[in-house]
Formats: structure tokens, sequence, C-alpha cells
């Protein structure tokens, strides 16, 4: 119910005086609202469920946010050219194809390799600082984009 209703409903007028008294518990009402949703709001980032998921989204934050968005809640990293995981996972209907393959896609392998892999031929140096992942890096980040995808209710929770 609107605020100004509050007085209404009781059924009288309210004068002058209760109806400043009124005025100031509205806004008092109001700012409490405001101030529960604003701490729900900062308390709710994007939370991986799984510790597996959980450390998909830090190395997510370390290695890919410096050019996609990750998440909901680092909305202002990345690099406006790039697509952001959620974007990918909305609109894309291969994601899972894409993201399973991401480390041969360009233009990652200019900057990305398997841990275990030969070095980067010396003509062929990495265009960037170069990231080198794990078998086991590539599983939680790509648990964490699931879970994303679960979230954006573009994937079942056990598929
Ligand atoms: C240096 C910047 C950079 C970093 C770091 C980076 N990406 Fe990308 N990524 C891009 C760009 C740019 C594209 C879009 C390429 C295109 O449109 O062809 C892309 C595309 C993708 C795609 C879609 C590929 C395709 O061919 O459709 C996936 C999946 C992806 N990135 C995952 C990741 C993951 C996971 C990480 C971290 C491990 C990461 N990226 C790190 C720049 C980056």
């Amino acid at each position: 119910m609107p605020c100004q209703e509050l007085g209404r409903t009781r059924g009288r007028q309210p004068s002058a005086a209760s109806s400043q008294h009124s005025t100031a518990r509205c806004n008092i009402l109001n700012l409490g609202l405001s101030m529960v949703l604003l701490i729900a709001v900062q308390s709710s980032p994007a939370k991986a469920q799984t510790p597996l998921a959980e450390r998909g989204l830090a190395l997510s934050k370390l290695h890919c946010a410096r050019c996609h968005i990750v998440s909901e809640s680092d909305r202002f990293t990345g690099t406006s050219s790039t697509p952001s995981f959620k974007i990918m996972i909305e609109f894309l209907k291969d994601w899972e194809e894409r993201f399973g393959s991401f480390m041969a896609r360009n233009p990652h392998p200019a900057h990305i390799r398997l841990d275990g892999d030969d070095p980067r031929p010396e003509h062929l140096p990495a265009t960037i600082r170069e990231v080198i992942l794990s078998l086991d890096d590539i599983e939680a980040i790509l648990a964490y984009v699931d879970q994303m995808a679960v979230d954006l209710g573009k994937k079942q929770p056990d598929d």
C-alpha cells in the first residue's frame, strides 16, 4: 500500500499535524525499506554454490575478467568489445560447446596455454601476459559456467 494511503484507511481525515506526523513516519518507513533492499542487493553477489564452482569463479575473475565480464557483481570489469559470460550463455545456442573448447578458440591461444604443453615457440610470443591453466582449473571454470547457466535457466541442474 502506498504510504499516503495509510492515514486514509484508518477512516478519518488526518489533521494537518497528524498528516505531517504520518509523512515523517512514511519517510522513515521508506528509508528502512530502501536500506533493507540495499543490504539485500549487496549481500547477493554472484555466489558459486559448490566448492568447485567457487574456485571456477575465482579463476575466472583472475584469468578471464581482464576481457570478459564473468559475473553480475563484476559488471565493470572486462573490455566492452568482449562478450560477457552471461551474454554468451544466454544468446549462443552452442555456448556449452564453445566454453568446452575456449582454449582453442581465438583469441585465447595467443595468451592461454595448458599446463604441461610445450612453451610457446620463441618466434610466437604471447601477445599479452601469458596464462597457464591446468585441466583442474579448466574443470573448475566450466563448473562455474555451468552453474551460471543453471541460474539463468539455460541448463538443467544435473545435465
Ligand atoms: C585477452 C582477452 C581475453 C581473455 C583474458 C579471455 N578471453 Fe575469452 N574471448 C575474448 C574475445 C575478444 C572473445 C570474442 C572472440 C570473437 O568474437 O571471435 C572471446 C570469446 C570467448 C568465448 C567464445 C568463443 C567462441 O569462439 O565463440 C569463450 C567461451 C571464452 N571467450 C571464454 C574465456 C574464458 C573461460 C577465459 C578465461 C580462462 C577467457 N575467455 C579469457 C577475449 C578474452
